[in-house]
């Protein structure tokens, strides 16, 4: 019986269409914005490893088990786990995977949209020509400057959140194939084009070798979680997100296969964004580690500087707003498929309701970068505050569960069915991982950051 419920939302129109979605979805500021962020502030090549394994060895097959889930049941994430733990026979505390599933899409995109609005506030001063023969320390000066005004956050904040919901308003496949489709090959054309002017420059293999040369030193338990934390989040798993996906997803389609290929897509778009860079930080003489603005700090330099910089600045910064939009798009929509699917809302009404709530927490993030600056907790702005408690706790304890509840509760002949992998060595391999490798190394990671290992 494979896929054969009928899914109440429609499907992708082919293969390929839910391969761009999914990408879409994976690709994002994740890759461009927090990867070399975080990597730099984490030492660099050490922690890439980690990151890597992580992709490979959970990530994958967490992304196999959720697209299956979904596409078993046809359903937003909280019925699908009510669902088939009734087809199982187990617990019914199952279903709080969907409920934490939902939350995290909102948390995350409060502060995701904030940072997309710095993105498309980008473009305009790209536009003006603000970068325009601009040095190291006056592109700084403008990022200061912005993110110190509460009114320019919000406004760019509010737009985000405004063109989100009128994309989701709108139901999937319309429009979002389309935008996707085009976005990709331009992305990655921008990208390549960024690379040749990064290996130009002084500090370009300073760059690399803080990349890809691995000081495990440098390794702390935190920094490891983080590593597992976004190989998560870039992914877009833990959160039902891909579930949702997946329930659109036709029954002919390889779920291994396409989830390798999204997979790969997403390593190599990270990984191009270091390249570009970090060399870019050691030519100037910036620092890896500063922070969340570290992107809006070094492009700018590379723009203002390169023959026809004006025109792939705007194009750039242009390209990670939709890029951004396409991830969105997918955050918000376990939220709004729960109101429909289960609260009887409409589409609007569901639109309205989880981007209202979103806005105001999205507020939350734009004053932890100027008026609320000095406001911790555990050592933390509100900002930092949600991105640990979503991407380094939520992400991977909703993995945790994914991977127990399609290892070990989800009857082994269903997972088979439903994978339907042309060989049996794969199958046994996925069930490997599943079982095993992935719930042991968020559990083992857990136990070495709360200090019992
Ligand atoms: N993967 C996205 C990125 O790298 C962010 C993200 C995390 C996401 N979880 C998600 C996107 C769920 C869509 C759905 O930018």
């Amino acid at each position: 019986m494979t896929g054969t419920t009928k899914t109440i939302h429609g499907e992708w129109s082919s293969r390929f269409a839910f391969i761009l979605a999914a990408t879409g979805s994976a690709v994002g500021l994740g890759n461009i914005w927090k990867f070399p962020y975080i990597t730099g502030e984490n030492g660099g090549g050490a922690f890439v490893i980690v990151y890597l394994l992580c992709v490979a060895l959970i990530g994958i097959p967490i992304m196999m088990a959720e697209t299956m889930l979904g596409r078993r049941t046809r359903q937003d994430p909280i019925n699908t786990m009510e669902q088939l733990t009734e087809e199982a026979g187990a617990d019914k505390n199952w279903h709080y995977v969907g409920w934490a599933g939902v939350s995290a899409g909102v948390l995350i995109l409060s502060y995701y949209s904030v940072i997309a609005g710095w993105a498309s506030a980008y473009v305009i001063k790209a536009f003006t020509g603000s970068f325009s023969n601009a040095n190291a320390e006056a592109i700084k000066g403008i990022f200061d400057a912005f993110i110190g005004s509460p009114m320019q956050l919000i406004f760019w904040h509010s737009l985000f959140m405004a063109a989100t919901m009128l994309i989701v308003v709108r139901g999937v496949s319309n429009g979002l194939e389309y935008a996707v489709r085009h976005l990709m090959p331009g992305l990655f054309g921008l990208m390549i084009l960024l690379l040749g002017y990064a290996m130009t420059t002084d500090g370009y293999f300073q760059g690399l070798h803080f990349l890809f040369n691995p000081d495990f030193s440098k390794l702390t338990s935190d920094s490891v979680l983080t590593a597992m934390g976004q190989a998560f989040f870039t992914l877009s798993l833990g959160m039902g997100a891909v579930m949702v996906y997946g329930s659109y997803l036709t029954a002919d389609i390889s779920i291994a296969k396409t989830s390798v290929i999204i997979a790969a897509i997403d390593t190599i778009v990270a990984l191009l964004a270091g390249l570009i860079i970090f060399p870019i930080v050691f030519t100037h003489g910036l620092h890896p580690d500063s922070g969340p603005g570290l992107i809006f700090k070094t492009l700018p330099i590379a723009f203002g500087s390169m023959t026809g910089g004006w025109l792939f600045g705007i194009l750039f910064f242009l390209v990670l707003t939709i890029a951004a939009l396409t991830s969105s798009i997918a955050l918000i929509e376990p939220a709004v498929a729960w109101l429909v699917d289960s609260k009887g809302y409409t589409r609007e009404k569901a639109c309205i309701a989880s981007g209202l709530v979103t806005w105001l927490l999205g507020l939350g993030t734009v004053f932890s970068f100027n008026i609320w600056s000095d406001v911790k907790l555990f050592d933390r702005t509100f900002f930092e505050l949600l991105d640990y408690l979503t991407a380094n706790l939520m992400l991977p304890i909703g993995g945790f569960a994914i991977a127990v509840f399609a290892g070990w509760i989800m009857k082994r002949q269903h997972s088979e069915q439903e994978l339907n992998m042309p060989n049996a060595q794969y199958y046994q391999l996925w069930k490997f991982l599943i079982c095993y490798v992935a719930p042991a190394a968020v559990f083992l990671v857990f136990l070495h950051v709360v200090g019992v290992l």
